[in-house]
């Protein structure tokens, strides 16, 4: 079963970045899927990998419509990001090291974390960016 599914509740009406969440989605559910089947490091590390550097993608998306439209939001927006950046590095880098097993505890906050930020965020600023234009 899916961690998180997607739901029309999600979309922010910017294609490119709706796109991008859908598959935010997809990857957090493979990283979960990996988790409970087991997975051992080998298989583990580039799928982490892949979902770290596709968020770092996402949020450059995010942050350069923000800057181009000048959304006031951007400085909260951006710092929220890079919150999240900082996590992720730790997080990857615990894991390559050896001092970090991966549970579904990583995968719900990751999953709980995209849902949130979409409905919180991400919706907001579209909206706005829409309105502005
Ligand atoms: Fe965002």
């Amino acid at each position: 079963m899916d961690l998180v599914n997607w739901d029309v509740k999600y979309q922010t009406g910017n294609a490119t970045v709706d796109t991008q969440h859908k598959e935010l989605f997809r990857m957090v559910n493979g990283l979960h899927h990996a988790i409970v089947e087991g997975h051992g490091k080998d298989a583990m590390g580039p799928t982490l990998d892949k979902l770290g550097k596709y968020v770092v993608e996402h949020f450059q998306t995010e942050e350069k419509l923000m800057a181009a439209k000048k959304y006031p939001g951007y400085p909260t927006h951006k710092a929220i990001h890079e919150d999240l950046t900082k996590k992720a590095v730790d997080l990857i880098e615990k894991f390559h090291a050896g001092k970090l097993a991966l549970s579904i505890t990583v995968s719900q906050f990751l999953g709980d974390w995209v849902k949130h930020h979409i409905q919180d965020e991400d919706i907001k600023m579209i909206k706005w960016v829409q309105e502005h234009n």
